[in-house]
Parts: structure tokens; sequence; C-alpha cells
């Protein structure tokens, strides 16, 4: 397909370009009256994940409101451990569910894996498809999965927590079956994100959204690894990955085949640059409560991050925008981006 609007691609792939792109995290959702506007209509959250035309119509919702220089498939990041055999709900205003979670070696031993898994995701494949015909190239469409470990976290715990102490429990506890279970879901994540770009996901980010969580010394033995499958199992699309909290882990993210990493509101961008080396591309990191501020102040603070990034960068929040986070806010982010210039 023939992009009218590839500056993402164009800055993931490290080429020079005249202004940074912008897209935000959680931008198809809540934030948008006509996503819960469709989304009343509907028996839940799921409906809308496994109805490929939905799913299409709110993935272009935030190129037509916001005008942002890419689209994210609808989706979500739970459908990996639905798809080896968890199946989780979506409680209305508490988050995800599992009726059943793993806590031993038989149950890791009862999980469909790999392409086994991922042909039970063909809502989310003909979701992009629908998606690509119908935004016709007027941006690259982003596809996603969860990292192992968050999966993993997800898995254990069976909903939620601020600590996830029943997963670290695991990987102090039964290191071995930590490792077996992650290497599960690595394969069937790698055989899923292969389906994706199949068809139709012109980039892929890695979430690792309870990265923060872990010890510098963990991150290396059960994050890393498995990041580093992923990204060398998807040749062909650049890779960004994003470890939220993950600041001690950034000479390890550097070492990654990756070209883009994900930086929270935390971490300052030349700290970060001096970790991981001049050659990968940064995303981020406004701090989404920056959005709440009155617009001049929102655009302002705009320019000054990118100033503080220099070049390689790929502009977004820290994190998943705020469902309350005012409309104009974000507009006015992401047009203070557009308007911005790289001076020669
Ligand atoms: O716009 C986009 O970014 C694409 C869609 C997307 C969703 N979830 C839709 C969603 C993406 C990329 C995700 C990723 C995701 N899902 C992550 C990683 C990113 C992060 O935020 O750290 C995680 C940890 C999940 C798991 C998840 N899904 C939780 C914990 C929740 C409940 C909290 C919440 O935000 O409501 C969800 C639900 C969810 N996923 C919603 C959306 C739009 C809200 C559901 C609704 O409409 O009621």
């Amino acid at each position: 397909m023939k992009l009218k609007n590839d500056l993402l691609l164009r800055t993931a792939r490290g080429e020079e370009v005249e202004r940074p792109p912008v897209w935000l995290m959680r931008q198809a959702g809540r934030i948008l009256p006509q996503y819960r506007a469709l989304r009343a209509k509907l028996s839940g959250f799921k409906e809308l994940v496994e109805t490929p035309d939905l799913a299409a119509e709110v993935t272009i919702q935030p190129v037509d409101e916001l005008d942002v220089d890419a689209a994210i498939i609808f989706s979500d990041i739970l459908v990996i451990p639905e798809a080896m055999g968890l199946t989780y709900e979506m409680v209305e205003k508490k988050g995800p569910w599992f009726p059943q979670t793993i806590t031993n070696q038989s149950e890791i031993d009862q999980l469909v894996v790999g392409e086994a898994a991922a042909e039970r995701l063909g809502y989310v494949y003909d979701a992009l498809r629908i998606t690509n015909r119908a935004l016709d190239g007027r941006v690259p469409l982003i596809g996603f999965a969860g990292a192992p470990w968050t999966i993993f976290c997800y898995m254990i715990e069976g909903q939620g927590s601020k600590t996830f102490s029943k997963a670290k429990k695991m990987l102090y506890a039964h290191p071995k079956l930590a490792h077996q279970l992650l290497d599960k879901i690595t394969e069937t994540t790698i055989a899923y994100l292969k389906q994706k770009v199949a068809h139709g996901a012109m980039l892929i980010q890695v979430f690792d959204s309870w990265a923060g969580i872990l010890s510098a010394e963990q991150y290396r033995t059960f994050a890393i690894p498995y990041l580093q499958r992923i990204a060398e199992a998807l040749p062909d699309v650049p890779v960004t990955q994003f470890s939220k909290g993950a600041w001690f882990a950034l000479a390890d993210l550097g070492s990654l085949p990756v070209q883009t990493i994900g930086l929270d509101w935390n971490t300052d961008p030349a700290y970060a640059r001096a970790l991981v080396g001049p050659t990968k591309v940064f995303q981020g990191n406004l701090d989404p409560c920056q959005l709440y501020a009155p617009a001049e102040e929102i655009a302002q603070a705009a320019q000054q991050m990118i100033r503080s990034f220099g070049r390689k960068h790929i502009v977004n929040l820290g994190h998943g925008v705020y469902p309350d986070t005012p409309l104009d806010g974000v507009k006015a982010f992401v047009q203070a981006v557009k308007a911005y210039a790289y001076s020669a």
C-alpha cells in the first residue's frame, strides 16, 4: 500500500525528517465522544474488540478527529492469554478479570501455544485488513502486543495489582516454571505478531507495562531475552519497545535489535541517550497530566520536549492518555507538534 503520510515509518527507520511524527498511546478509546457513543450501544468492551468492522471504525476515529500521524489497531494485550486458554472479562470501571489463572506445572502444560493459539485471533487480522482498506494509505497502521513479562503478570494474578507480588513470587520461588511460561507466551506472541504483519501492521509496539516492578537483574533474566526473541522474529517491520518504568534497564534495552525505545515521563531524554547510544529512535514522553493544562502551556511543553530530544524522536505521551483528558488539550498537543519544523 502506498502511504500518503509515512513520516512515522521514515522516522522509525532512522531517516532525516522535517518534523517528528505524533500519535498517542490509547488514542482509540474513551477520550473520544464518538468512541463512547459506539461503546454505549454494545454489550461491552470485548464485543468491540471481537467485531472487526467496529474495531476498524474506532481505530480510525482518532485519525479523523485528532489528525495524528498513525493509527493503532483497536484491540487489547489480553487477547494473547485468552488465545492460550485463559479467557478474560473486562469488568466495567474495574478492569480485567481472569476466572482461571496459572498456579502450577500442569496448568502451564495445558496451555495452547504458538500458531495454534495465534490462529484463534482471526478477528484481529480481519480488523487490520478492514482498517487498512478504509484508511486508504492516509497513515501507517501500528500493531501491538504485551511483553511476555506483562502478560505473565496477568496470567498469574488474574487481575491488576499494585505490586504483582504473586507474579514476582514465581520468579523467586519457581524460576524454572516462570521461564517455561514466559517461553510459551513468547512463542505465541511471535506467531501472533507475524500474522499481524502479514495482515497489514506496518510497525509493531511491544508494551511492557509492568517492567518497573522488577530489579535490573530480574529484567535482564526474565524479560530481555524474550524481548530479544520477539524483535529478532520481526525483521520486516520497525519495532518499538516500551518498557514502562524501566530506567534501570536502558542499557539492556539499547542492545535489543529494535528501532525505537519508548520512554515514560520520568526518564530524561539526555540520560536515556547516554545509556542507549546514538542509533535508536526514542518515543515519548510528555506526562499525560500535562494535557489538563491550558492549550498555550501544552504547546510550549510539546515544543520544549521536542527540543530536549533532538532528532530521532517520535512524539507521544509517557503512557496512555487518561480517559478524562479534555479533547481540546489533546488537539493542542497534536497541532503544536505538527506545526513544528526542525531547523536545518
Ligand atoms: O488506542 C490504543 O492504544 C489501542 C488500543 C489499546 C487498548 N489497550 C484498548 C483498551 C491498547 C494498545 C491497549 C494496551 C493495554 N491493555 C495495555 C498496555 C498499555 C498500558 O496501558 O500500559 C494494558 C496493560 C492493557 C490491559 C487493560 N485493558 C487494562 C488494565 C484495562 C482496564 C483499564 C482501562 O484503561 O480501562 C483495559 C481496558 C481497555 N483497553 C480499554 C481500552 C480502550 C477501556 C475499556 C472500555 O472501553 O471500557
